[in-house]
Protein backbone atom coordinates (compact mmCIF):
# COMPACT_ATOMS: atom_id res chain seq x y z
CA UNK A 1 0.00 0.00 0.00
CA UNK A 2 1.29 3.59 -1.07
CA UNK A 3 0.06 6.68 0.65
CA UNK A 4 -0.21 10.25 -0.76
CA UNK A 5 -0.60 13.31 1.77
CA UNK A 6 -1.94 16.48 0.38
CA UNK A 7 -3.11 19.67 3.14
CA UNK A 8 -6.49 18.44 3.23
CA UNK A 9 -6.93 15.05 1.55
CA UNK A 10 -4.65 12.00 1.71
CA UNK A 11 -5.23 9.02 -0.92
CA UNK A 12 -4.22 5.42 -0.15
CA UNK A 13 -3.39 2.71 -2.92
CA UNK A 14 -3.91 -0.54 -2.99
CA UNK A 15 -4.60 -3.59 -5.16
CA UNK A 16 -5.84 -1.09 -8.11
CA UNK A 17 -7.57 0.97 -5.38
CA UNK A 18 -7.47 4.69 -4.67
CA UNK A 19 -9.08 5.41 -1.27
CA UNK A 20 -9.57 9.28 -1.18
CA UNK A 21 -10.01 10.84 2.12
CA UNK A 22 -11.22 14.41 2.73
CA UNK A 23 -9.06 14.82 5.67
CA UNK A 24 -10.52 17.87 7.84
CA UNK A 25 -12.28 15.50 10.79
CA UNK A 26 -12.67 18.50 13.02
CA UNK A 27 -14.96 20.32 11.16
CA UNK A 28 -16.68 17.74 9.59
CA UNK A 29 -15.00 17.42 6.30
CA UNK A 30 -16.78 20.89 5.19
CA UNK A 31 -15.46 21.88 2.18
CA UNK A 32 -12.79 24.63 2.55
CA UNK A 33 -11.19 25.91 -0.86
CA UNK A 34 -8.39 24.11 0.15
CA UNK A 35 -10.12 20.87 -0.27
CA UNK A 36 -11.14 21.74 -3.67
CA UNK A 37 -7.72 22.47 -5.11
CA UNK A 38 -6.75 19.29 -3.43
CA UNK A 39 -9.37 17.51 -4.62
CA UNK A 40 -8.92 18.73 -8.27
CA UNK A 41 -5.20 17.81 -7.78
CA UNK A 42 -5.88 14.11 -6.94
CA UNK A 43 -8.64 13.73 -9.47
CA UNK A 44 -5.88 15.02 -12.53
CA UNK A 45 -3.42 12.64 -11.42
CA UNK A 46 -4.92 9.43 -10.85
CA UNK A 47 -6.58 9.47 -13.87
CA UNK A 48 -3.49 8.73 -15.49
CA UNK A 49 -1.66 6.53 -12.68
CA UNK A 50 -2.13 2.90 -14.49
CA UNK A 51 -2.14 1.32 -10.86
CA UNK A 52 -5.17 2.48 -10.08
CA UNK A 53 -8.49 1.49 -11.82
CA UNK A 54 -11.08 1.95 -9.03
CA UNK A 55 -12.12 5.20 -6.83
CA UNK A 56 -13.21 5.52 -3.57
CA UNK A 57 -14.31 8.56 -1.79
CA UNK A 58 -14.74 9.05 1.42
CA UNK A 59 -14.23 11.17 4.85
CA UNK A 60 -12.01 11.11 8.06
CA UNK A 61 -13.99 10.75 11.55
CA UNK A 62 -17.61 10.89 11.58
CA UNK A 63 -18.70 13.02 8.14
CA UNK A 64 -18.55 11.78 4.74
CA UNK A 65 -18.57 15.93 4.25
CA UNK A 66 -20.50 18.46 6.07
CA UNK A 67 -20.69 20.95 2.75
CA UNK A 68 -19.32 24.10 1.68
CA UNK A 69 -17.51 25.27 4.59
CA UNK A 70 -19.60 28.14 5.52
CA UNK A 71 -16.79 29.61 7.11
CA UNK A 72 -13.68 29.64 4.81
CA UNK A 73 -15.93 29.12 1.49
CA UNK A 74 -18.44 31.94 2.17
CA UNK A 75 -18.08 34.48 4.40
CA UNK A 76 -14.52 34.78 4.29
CA UNK A 77 -14.44 35.03 0.08
CA UNK A 78 -17.56 37.54 0.13
CA UNK A 79 -15.35 40.54 -0.51
CA UNK A 80 -12.94 38.47 -2.59
CA UNK A 81 -13.91 38.27 -6.01
CA UNK A 82 -10.70 36.54 -7.57
CA UNK A 83 -10.44 34.34 -4.66
CA UNK A 84 -13.62 33.47 -4.69
CA UNK A 85 -13.75 32.61 -8.40
CA UNK A 86 -10.89 30.44 -7.89
CA UNK A 87 -12.50 28.52 -5.19
CA UNK A 88 -15.90 28.29 -7.32
CA UNK A 89 -14.02 26.98 -10.21
CA UNK A 90 -12.22 24.53 -8.72
CA UNK A 91 -15.46 23.14 -6.64
CA UNK A 92 -17.23 22.75 -9.96
CA UNK A 93 -14.32 21.05 -11.66
CA UNK A 94 -13.51 18.42 -9.33
CA UNK A 95 -16.81 17.61 -7.51
CA UNK A 96 -18.76 17.46 -11.68
CA UNK A 97 -17.10 18.07 -14.20
CA UNK A 98 -14.78 15.72 -13.60
CA UNK A 99 -16.18 13.15 -11.30
CA UNK A 100 -19.57 12.58 -12.98
CA UNK A 101 -17.71 11.56 -15.80
CA UNK A 102 -14.38 10.54 -14.69
CA UNK A 103 -12.82 7.50 -17.07
CA UNK A 104 -12.56 4.98 -13.77
CA UNK A 105 -15.24 3.74 -11.94
CA UNK A 106 -16.02 5.73 -8.90
CA UNK A 107 -17.75 4.73 -5.43
CA UNK A 108 -18.35 7.37 -2.56
CA UNK A 109 -18.52 5.62 0.34
CA UNK A 110 -20.26 7.56 2.93
CA UNK A 111 -19.46 6.90 6.31
CA UNK A 112 -21.22 9.32 7.99
CA UNK A 113 -22.45 13.11 7.79
CA UNK A 114 -23.32 14.34 4.02
CA UNK A 115 -24.36 17.70 3.83
CA UNK A 116 -25.81 20.31 1.65
CA UNK A 117 -22.88 20.77 -1.26
CA UNK A 118 -21.51 17.57 -0.64
CA UNK A 119 -24.36 16.08 -2.28
CA UNK A 120 -22.56 17.13 -5.60
CA UNK A 121 -20.22 14.91 -5.71
CA UNK A 122 -22.47 11.97 -3.83
CA UNK A 123 -24.60 12.52 -7.14
CA UNK A 124 -21.95 12.31 -9.59
CA UNK A 125 -20.11 9.61 -8.26
CA UNK A 126 -21.19 5.82 -9.99
CA UNK A 127 -22.01 3.99 -6.50
CA UNK A 128 -22.85 5.51 -3.17
CA UNK A 129 -22.89 3.11 -0.44
CA UNK A 130 -23.72 4.33 2.81
CA UNK A 131 -23.14 3.62 6.77
CA UNK A 132 -27.15 3.35 8.16
CA UNK A 133 -26.42 5.75 10.47
CA UNK A 134 -24.76 7.91 8.10
CA UNK A 135 -27.13 11.20 7.83
CA UNK A 136 -28.04 13.05 4.94
CA UNK A 137 -29.79 17.13 4.69
CA UNK A 138 -30.28 19.73 2.41
CA UNK A 139 -30.01 22.27 5.18
CA UNK A 140 -29.60 25.24 2.61
CA UNK A 141 -33.28 26.73 3.29
CA UNK A 142 -32.33 26.92 7.08
CA UNK A 143 -30.06 29.59 6.86
CA UNK A 144 -30.94 31.50 3.93
CA UNK A 145 -29.60 30.06 0.73
CA UNK A 146 -31.04 27.84 -2.13
CA UNK A 147 -29.24 24.72 -2.84
CA UNK A 148 -26.92 26.04 -5.57
CA UNK A 149 -23.42 25.25 -6.96
CA UNK A 150 -24.75 22.11 -8.85
CA UNK A 151 -26.90 20.45 -6.12
CA UNK A 152 -30.61 21.20 -7.00
CA UNK A 153 -29.71 20.60 -11.14
CA UNK A 154 -27.70 17.48 -10.14
CA UNK A 155 -30.70 16.30 -7.83
CA UNK A 156 -33.06 16.31 -10.66
CA UNK A 157 -30.01 13.63 -12.47
CA UNK A 158 -31.20 11.21 -9.62
CA UNK A 159 -34.44 11.34 -7.84
CA UNK A 160 -37.51 12.33 -8.55
CA UNK A 161 -39.35 15.78 -8.00
CA UNK A 162 -41.91 14.61 -4.71
CA UNK A 163 -38.24 13.66 -2.86
CA UNK A 164 -36.32 16.58 -3.80
CA UNK A 165 -39.17 19.06 -2.53
CA UNK A 166 -39.09 17.47 0.55
CA UNK A 167 -35.50 17.25 0.93
CA UNK A 168 -34.62 20.82 -0.10
CA UNK A 169 -37.94 22.35 0.85
CA UNK A 170 -38.02 21.08 4.48
CA UNK A 171 -34.06 20.94 5.47
CA UNK A 172 -35.16 18.11 7.58
CA UNK A 173 -32.24 15.40 7.91
CA UNK A 174 -32.73 11.61 7.00
CA UNK A 175 -31.01 8.34 7.34
CA UNK A 176 -29.45 6.20 4.70
CA UNK A 177 -32.35 3.72 4.60
CA UNK A 178 -34.27 6.94 3.16
CA UNK A 179 -31.09 8.12 0.98
CA UNK A 180 -31.55 4.17 -0.66
CA UNK A 181 -35.59 4.40 -0.49
CA UNK A 182 -35.22 7.27 -3.04
CA UNK A 183 -32.50 6.61 -5.01
CA UNK A 184 -29.96 9.30 -3.70
CA UNK A 185 -27.62 6.44 -2.94
CA UNK A 186 -27.14 2.79 -4.27
CA UNK A 187 -27.40 0.95 -0.53
CA UNK A 188 -27.24 1.24 2.75
CA UNK A 189 -25.54 -1.36 4.92
CA UNK A 190 -24.48 -1.95 8.75
CA UNK A 191 -22.13 0.60 9.61
CA UNK A 192 -19.63 -2.05 10.30
CA UNK A 193 -19.83 -3.58 7.30
CA UNK A 194 -19.25 -0.38 5.22
CA UNK A 195 -15.55 -1.06 4.05
CA UNK A 196 -16.47 -4.53 3.19
CA UNK A 197 -18.98 -4.19 0.94
CA UNK A 198 -17.06 -1.18 -0.91
CA UNK A 199 -14.59 -3.53 -1.34
CA UNK A 200 -16.67 -6.53 -3.12
CA UNK A 201 -18.25 -4.13 -5.03
CA UNK A 202 -14.23 -2.77 -6.19
CA UNK A 203 -13.31 -6.41 -6.50
CA UNK A 204 -16.31 -6.61 -8.89
CA UNK A 205 -15.21 -3.91 -11.12
CA UNK A 206 -11.49 -4.50 -10.73
CA UNK A 207 -12.69 -7.87 -12.56
CA UNK A 208 -13.66 -6.36 -15.78
CA UNK A 209 -12.60 -4.58 -18.79
CA UNK A 210 -11.86 -0.79 -17.72
CA UNK A 211 -12.02 0.68 -21.45
CA UNK A 212 -15.48 -1.24 -21.53
CA UNK A 213 -16.30 0.26 -17.99
CA UNK A 214 -15.01 3.68 -19.31
CA UNK A 215 -17.36 3.76 -22.20
CA UNK A 216 -20.46 1.85 -20.73
CA UNK A 217 -20.41 5.23 -18.23
CA UNK A 218 -19.81 7.65 -21.12
CA UNK A 219 -22.85 6.14 -22.85
CA UNK A 220 -25.39 6.23 -20.16
CA UNK A 221 -24.39 9.85 -18.42
CA UNK A 222 -23.57 10.99 -22.15
CA UNK A 223 -26.69 10.67 -23.76
CA UNK A 224 -29.04 11.32 -21.05
CA UNK A 225 -30.12 14.60 -22.54
CA UNK A 226 -29.55 13.86 -25.93
CA UNK A 227 -33.04 13.55 -28.28
CA UNK A 228 -32.70 9.93 -30.23
CA UNK A 229 -31.30 10.67 -33.32
CA UNK A 230 -28.22 11.94 -31.74
CA UNK A 231 -28.65 9.61 -29.28
CA UNK A 232 -28.13 6.69 -31.64
CA UNK A 233 -25.18 8.23 -33.32
CA UNK A 234 -23.23 8.19 -30.42
CA UNK A 235 -23.68 5.09 -29.52
CA UNK A 236 -22.71 3.90 -32.35
CA UNK A 237 -19.82 6.14 -32.52
CA UNK A 238 -18.78 4.97 -29.08
CA UNK A 239 -19.02 1.00 -29.83
CA UNK A 240 -16.93 1.54 -33.14
CA UNK A 241 -14.51 3.99 -30.95
CA UNK A 242 -13.93 0.62 -28.37
CA UNK A 243 -12.71 -1.62 -31.03
CA UNK A 244 -9.89 0.32 -31.52
CA UNK A 245 -9.40 1.05 -28.02
CA UNK A 246 -9.68 -1.60 -26.19
CA UNK A 247 -6.73 -3.07 -25.94
CA UNK A 248 -7.79 -6.61 -24.28
CA UNK A 249 -10.05 -6.70 -27.63
CA UNK A 250 -12.73 -7.87 -25.12
CA UNK A 251 -15.40 -8.38 -27.83
CA UNK A 252 -14.01 -10.93 -30.39
CA UNK A 253 -12.23 -12.74 -27.76
CA UNK A 254 -15.45 -12.60 -25.74
CA UNK A 255 -17.37 -13.97 -28.11
CA UNK A 256 -14.56 -16.77 -29.13
CA UNK A 257 -14.91 -17.58 -25.86
CA UNK A 258 -18.85 -18.10 -26.12
CA UNK A 259 -19.61 -19.35 -29.75
CA UNK A 260 -16.22 -21.30 -30.25
CA UNK A 261 -14.47 -22.28 -26.57
CA UNK A 262 -17.71 -22.00 -24.95
CA UNK A 263 -15.69 -21.43 -21.95
CA UNK A 264 -18.25 -18.94 -20.89
CA UNK A 265 -21.75 -17.32 -20.66
CA UNK A 266 -21.91 -13.78 -21.04
CA UNK A 267 -24.87 -13.45 -19.60
CA UNK A 268 -23.65 -14.69 -16.14
CA UNK A 269 -20.23 -13.72 -15.69
CA UNK A 270 -17.30 -11.94 -16.76
CA UNK A 271 -15.30 -13.30 -19.71
CA UNK A 272 -11.82 -14.31 -18.82
CA UNK A 273 -9.26 -10.92 -18.87
CA UNK A 274 -6.43 -13.26 -18.41
CA UNK A 275 -6.35 -15.33 -21.26
CA UNK A 276 -7.14 -12.60 -23.91
CA UNK A 277 -3.96 -10.17 -22.61
CA UNK A 278 -2.75 -8.83 -26.01
N1 LIG B 1 -18.75 24.76 7.57
C1 LIG B 1 -17.87 25.17 8.48
N2 LIG B 1 -17.61 24.53 9.64
C2 LIG B 1 -18.30 23.41 9.87
C3 LIG B 1 -19.25 22.90 8.96
C4 LIG B 1 -19.46 23.63 7.76
N3 LIG B 1 -20.31 23.23 6.80
N4 LIG B 1 -19.78 21.77 9.47
C5 LIG B 1 -19.18 21.58 10.66
N5 LIG B 1 -18.29 22.57 10.91
C6 LIG B 1 -17.44 22.75 12.07
C7 LIG B 1 -18.20 23.39 13.22
O1 LIG B 1 -18.27 24.79 13.09
C8 LIG B 1 -17.37 22.96 14.40
O2 LIG B 1 -16.23 23.80 14.46
P1 LIG B 1 -15.62 24.28 15.89
O3 LIG B 1 -15.15 23.01 16.54
O4 LIG B 1 -14.53 25.20 15.50
O5 LIG B 1 -16.74 24.91 16.62
C9 LIG B 1 -16.90 21.57 13.98
O6 LIG B 1 -17.05 21.50 12.58
C10 LIG B 1 -17.71 20.46 14.59
O7 LIG B 1 -19.08 20.75 14.36
P2 LIG B 1 -20.21 20.39 15.40
O8 LIG B 1 -21.45 21.06 14.96
O9 LIG B 1 -19.74 20.62 16.79
O10 LIG B 1 -20.27 18.80 15.18
P3 LIG B 1 -21.48 17.78 15.36
O11 LIG B 1 -20.88 16.43 15.16
O12 LIG B 1 -22.24 18.05 16.61
O13 LIG B 1 -22.48 18.09 14.14
C11 LIG B 1 -22.97 18.57 11.84
C12 LIG B 1 -22.06 17.84 12.84
C13 LIG B 1 -24.40 18.04 11.94
C14 LIG B 1 -22.40 18.28 10.45
C15 LIG B 1 -23.01 20.09 12.15
O14 LIG B 1 -21.67 20.57 12.30
C16 LIG B 1 -23.66 20.91 11.08
O15 LIG B 1 -24.87 21.06 11.07
N6 LIG B 1 -22.85 21.45 10.15
C17 LIG B 1 -23.37 22.23 9.04
C18 LIG B 1 -23.83 21.31 7.94
C19 LIG B 1 -24.43 22.08 6.81
O16 LIG B 1 -25.44 22.74 6.96
N7 LIG B 1 -23.79 22.03 5.62
C20 LIG B 1 -24.24 22.67 4.43
C21 LIG B 1 -23.46 23.89 4.21
S1 LIG B 1 -24.14 24.84 2.89
C22 LIG B 1 -23.57 24.16 1.49
O17 LIG B 1 -22.85 23.20 1.48
C23 LIG B 1 -23.94 24.79 0.15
Amino acid sequence: MSRWDLETVYVEKKDGVAWITINRPEQRNAMSPQVHFDMSTVLDELEFDDEVQVLVLTGAGKAWCGGQDLKLFFKELDNKPKERTKAYSASQYWRWHKLFTYPKPTIAMVNGYCFGGGFTQLIACDFAIAADDATFGLSEVNWGIIPGGFVSKALNECIGMRDIMVYAMTGEPFDAKEAARSRLITKAVPGDQLEAETQKLCDTLLQLNPAVLKATKEAVKNVRNMDDVPAFDFLGSKLLELQFVDKENGRAKGMDQFIQDKSYRPGLEPYKRSSTEA
